[in-house]
């Protein structure tokens, strides 16, 4: 579904993405772990497309996307949502899911039909705030809405950057379920952020780790959390050798 190779992208001094080569299957919950500053927002901005890389390819379903502008990424349907929450504050929830359906209307017309706007803020818990201006919404709703808005998008991926931040123990477990219900009925290939690693844990059928903008570990969860350089990463040279 998902594949990229061998990016790379320096912000000035800063090498956010080093090399770094990644794939993810339709219907895979793909983790995207790793330490503050290792390149994992760097990386879904690029394969969105709002950071353009310095090198490497991106293909979706084998096409190449690599050159296409952020739009054009929408309407292939790449969706996304944001560490810091990006909505149209001063539209309403249902404008905001409304946009997203019409960029999918305009390009993939067969599948906008299978998306019902009402449906999808009835089964997020939406639906009585649908006509409430999108800013006034509390917090974790806000959360809700920028995913429900990127499922009208008609989701081929679904990128989600951080999506339980902020989230009270209850809603992180509601968002894990609605995430999963998303791979069983829309089959998408989905890559969640997360430093909640009891969330990830429990979401995910593989885990990436990156530091230092580069992948250092990628395979099931098990097979991730026994690599010493993960350990080391996450544990500290030497406390994980004092464990020994
Ligand atoms: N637009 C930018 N301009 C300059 N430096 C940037 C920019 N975006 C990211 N960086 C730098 O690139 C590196 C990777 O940042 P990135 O945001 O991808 O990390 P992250 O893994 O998402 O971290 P976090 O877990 O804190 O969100 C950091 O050193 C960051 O400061
Ligand atoms: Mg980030």
């Amino acid at each position: 579904m998902l594949a990229i190779e061998e990016i790379s992208k320096t912000f000035g001094g800063v090498r956010a993405l080093s090399e770094v080569s990644l794939s993810c299957g339709a219907g895979e919950i793909l983790g995207l772990i790793g330490p503050n500053g290792a390149g994992k927002s760097t990386l879904v901005n690029v394969i969105s497309g709002v950071v353009t890389p310095d090198k490497g390819a991106i293909t979706l379903a084998g096409g190449d996307i690599g050159a296409m502008a952020t739009e054009g990424r929408a309407r292939a349907g790449v969706a996304r949502t944001f560490q810091n929450i990006k909505l149209f504050k001063d539209l309403t929830v249902r404008q905001n899911v409304e946009v997203a359906h019409i960029t999918c209307v305009s390009a993939r017309r067969d599948v906008a039909a299978t998306i019902d706007i009402d449906t999808l803020l009835e089964r997020y818990g939406l639906a009585a705030l649908a006509d409430l201006a999108a800013g006034t919404l509390a917090y974790g709703a806000q959360r809700r809405l920028e995913l429900v808005r990127a499922l009208a998008l008609g989701p081929v991926l679904l990128l989600l950057d951080e999506p339980a931040a902020g989230l009270n123990e209850l809603e992180s477990e509601a968002l894990a379920e609605a995430i999963e219900d998303i791979r069983a009925t829309v089959g998408c290939a989905v890559i969640v952020i997360d430093h909640d690693l009891g969330f990830i844990n429990r979401l995910c059928d593989r885990l990436c780790v990156m530091d230092q903008g580069r992948v250092i570990a990628d395979g099931g969860t098990e097979d991730v959390w026994s690599n010493p350089k993960v350990i080391e990463v996450y544990v500290g040279t030497s406390t994980a050798h004092s464990a020994h």
